[in-house]
């Protein structure tokens, strides 16, 4: 088959060329836009009269055949036609004839393919929140089973001060929902029609943008076609977002990891999750964290491979630009792949409650509960701190946590500790007491899943909450 530009060329391009530049094996995943955007691009070319209505109606029923040729599988993508456009166009061709070679009139691939990329975008953007969004509901309904689950909060990986299960998941609600708003506000610059820029200086024919960009659903048109068939921001966009998200569940599945060993102890993968090793009998691997946590860098990989490919392009097209989609597609797949198994495996883990409290006992989480106990009781807070060290201290030489000591030895520490001190430092009173918005106590937490607006929908909570 020749080239649908042969008509300059005199020699066949190399078939190692035809190898080294061709997209098919990777943009035919754009088919459904492709064949979309030409069915509108055509219908307005009929409209504003560059085309007879009866061309338009006869492209865009072929169009159709040839959409449903390639999801029946009866299609063959050839790789000497380059890309999914020019395939489609020579799909076209062998369907309606002579009708076909008018569909390109006013349009270069360049525009054409700036559209199937957003359009494509924007149907991958909703999929991702979608997941998101199940993802937070799932973190939701467990916080609210683990409102009294006591843990130890860490800094530095020390035991800090106590908070609970539930506060630590709903600090991923947050997480999650800035990553689902930073998709949402990147839609908005996705959603951008550009057909019409052309191949870089626009077209001479009378085109309605926005027509098509009303038939696609697009909120805008491009105003600049320099800008149209040369940029792809929106792409590093999203891939920076998702780059955010594998940060989120990775940070996550590094602690999941930790909390499935030995030391830690805090929770299990389900068996479905784990998997065991070919040598040691006794292995179970919390696998499916490790490798979302492996497959981060990927993401990073891919929007560093995006950023790199625009940084020295000059306006308009470079054929550099092709390499924007396989980056842009593994980051695609992969936080889509990553959010769609973490969340089962985060479902199904078995919670170790007895073995979260003992460790918020016993790593002197209530100290900080001590020293404000004493500030409560005239001391400044200075003082109350170094106080509360030397008790601190003595307990570790004697093998003792701090509501083990007595009165009397409390009282060499400070003469103000009095009997309620150990309700003062109770881990549940350490926890209950916390009640400052955005804390740990049960009641802050209810209100943070309240105004996070997540789970509004489940029946059981209708007339619960506004
Ligand atoms: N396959 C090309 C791409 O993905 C389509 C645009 C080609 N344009 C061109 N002038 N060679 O970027």
């Amino acid at each position: 088959m020749s080239k649908l530009w042969g008509g300059r060329f005199q020699k066949k391009t190399s078939a190692a060329v035809d190898d080294f530049h061709s997209s098919i094996s990777f943009d035919c995943r754009l088919y459904r836009y492709d064949i979309e955007g030409s069915m509108a691009h055509a219908e307005m070319l009929g409209r504003a009269g560059i085309i007879t209505p009866e061309e338009a109606g006869a492209i865009v029923a072929g169009l159709r055949e040839v959409l449903s040729d390639i999801e029946s599988g009866r299609a063959e993508f050839s790789v000497e036609a380059e890309d999914i456009h020019m395939n489609v166009e020579q799909m076209l061709t062998g369907k309606i004839g002579a009708a076909a070679k008018k569909l390109h009139t006013a349009r270069s691939r360049n525009d054409q393919v700036a559209l199937d990329v957003r359009m494509y975008l924007r149907d991958q953007i909703d999929e991702t929140v979608g997941l998101i969004d199940e993802l937070r509901e799932t973190l939701v309904e467990m916080a609210e089973k683990h409102l009294y689950t006591i843990m130890p909060g860490y800094t530095h990986l020390q035991r800090a001060q106590p908070v609970t299960l539930a506060h630590h998941l709903m600090a991923y609600v947050q997480m999650f929902g800035r990553d689902r708003e930073r998709l949402l506000d990147c839609r908005r610059r996705v959603n951008v029609m550009p057909l019409g820029a052309g191949a870089l200086a626009g077209t001479t024919f009378p085109l309605d943008p926005d027509f098509v960009a009303e038939k696609l659903g697009f909120e805008g048109v491009a105003l600049n076609s320099l800008d149209a068939v040369s940029d792809r921001d929106f792409a590093v966009e999203f891939a920076a977002a998702a780059s955010l998200i594998m940060v989120h569940l990775s940070r996550f599945c590094e602690e999941i990891i930790l909390w499935s060993s030995a030391e830690f102890s805090f929770v299990e993968p389900d068996d479905e999750y784990s998997t065991g090793s070919s040598m040691m009998p006794q292995k179970k691997n919390p696998d499916v964290a490790e490798l979302i946590r492996g497959k981060a860098g990927r993401v990073f990989g891919d929007l560093a491979a995006l950023l790199t490919m625009l940084k020295g392009l000059p306006l308009a097209y470079n054929k550099d630009m092709q390499e924007d989609k396989e980056a842009l597609f593994d980051a695609v797949d992969t936080v889509k792949k990553c959010l769609a198994i973490f969340r089962p495996m985060l479902a199904t883990l078995k919670v170790r409650e007895d073995n979260m409290i003992r460790a918020a006992r016993g790593g002197f989480t209530n100290a900080t509960d001590l020293a404000d106990y004493l500030v409560r009781k005239g001391l400044p807070f200075r003082e109350a701190h170094e106080v509360v060290g030397r008790a601190v201290l003595h307990c570790i030489g004697a093998g003792k946590s701090l509501d083990q000591v007595s009165l009397e030895e409390f009282r060499k520490f400070s003469p103000l500790v009095e009997e309620d001190v150990y309700e003062a430092i109770s881990i549940r009173r350490c926890v209950e007491a916390r009640k400052v918005l955005a804390g740990p106590s049960p009641e802050s937490v209810r209100e943070a899943i309240r105004r996070s607006g997540v789970g509004k929908a489940r029946p059981e909570n209708i007339g619960s909450r506004d």
